[in-house]
């Protein structure tokens, strides 16, 4: 259904990779909503295919950046802007990659080259993003702009690994940058907790179909999906959140607030039942 929440409105969303990507469904409830936009994903995600059926289905181009690279960054703006015919009103960061969560490195073990990678492309990138659109004048007054985020930047999560220090410093960035771009020009910068989600960068997480079970056993209103996470992007495009900025955002259904729910504490005590003796009682710990 469509409110035209983003009618006349021009956009860029980055990392769409495949039809499970969160920045895949904000993509298309944009165009749903009455926006612009063209797509931007790596040269290697472009080449494998599945963008390029979104841009056809949504009639969007896509311009190939690796996030990392500030010139590829800078031609995104001014190739947008051309495509799109002005300035930018709203900007999806929807990027992260570890490769010592890939190669399966603990956080004791880290590999210090593949950390700086890591900040690189899931934090750094939103710097280089936002400090690109910023020199060109490319965002619009008013503008805004998301990153999306994890609860593990600010509380520990069994194995979340590197990309926990990636999100801290992601939402820091979104504060930092959020004063200077909001005072000078209007634009907000936020950024969206999400629940764990069934994507190829969720996937990578180490055991997400347990942690994906805890959150929905602790969250009220259960995971928020990768649909309802791009519901509220396009609140927060959208001019209904003009004043809301340089805020960390949950989106889990309430997870962020929790400390035990009685569906979680059901399930936990059922792991005792293997250490209990004839009587019952726990021989363990
Ligand atoms: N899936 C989850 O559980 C979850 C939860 C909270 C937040 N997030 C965040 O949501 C965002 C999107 O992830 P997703 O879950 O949709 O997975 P995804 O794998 O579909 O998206 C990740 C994207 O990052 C892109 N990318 C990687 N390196 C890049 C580079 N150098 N330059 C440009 N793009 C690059 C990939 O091509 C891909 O499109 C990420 O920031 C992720 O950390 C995901």
């Amino acid at each position: 259904m469509s409110n035209n929440l983003l009618k006349g409105k021009r956009g860029i969303v980055f990392g769409a990779l495949n039809d499970m990507s969160i920045a895949w469904k904000v993509a298309e409830r944009a165009v749903e909503e009455g926006a612009s936009i063209v797509l931007s994903n790596t040269a290697l995600a472009v080449r494998m295919g599945t963008v390029k059926q979104l841009s056809e289905k949504l009639n969007c181009e896509v311009i190939p950046a690796d996030a990392t690279k500030v010139e590829d960054l800078e031609n995104v703006f001014v190739k947008a802007q051309e495509i799109l015919g002005g300035k930018i009103d709203f900007v999806l960061h929807s990027i992260g990659m570890s490769p010592n969560v890939r190669k399966k490195r603990t956080y004791d073990d880290l590999d210090y080259n593949m950390l700086s990678t890591t900040l690189d492309i899931s934090a750094i990138s939103f710097h280089k993003m936002l400090q690109s659109a910023k020199k060109l004048d490319a965002i619009a007054e008013n503008g805004s702009v998301v990153a999306l985020t994890y609860i593990a930047s600010q509380r520990t999560l069994f194995g979340y690994n590197d990309m926990a220090d990636a999100k801290a410093m992601l939402e820091s960035i979104a504060r930092s940058f959020g004063y200077i771009y909001g005072r000078e020009k209007g634009v907000r910068i936020n950024t969206i907790s999400q629940s764990p989600t069934m994507t190829t960068a969720g996937a990578g997480i180490k055991g997400i179909d347990h942690l994906m079970d805890f959150s929905e056993r602790m969250s009220p209103l259960g995971n928020a999906t990768a649909d309802e996470c791009a519901d509220y992007c396009i609140v927060m495009f959208s001019d209904l959140t003009r004043k809301v900025t340089m805020q960390n955002l949950f989106h889990d259904g309430g997870f962020s607030s929790m400390g035990m729910s009685l569906r979680a504490m059901d399930q936990y005590q059922k792991s005792f039942d293997q250490y209990t003796d004839e009587n019952g009682k726990i021989i363990y710990g």
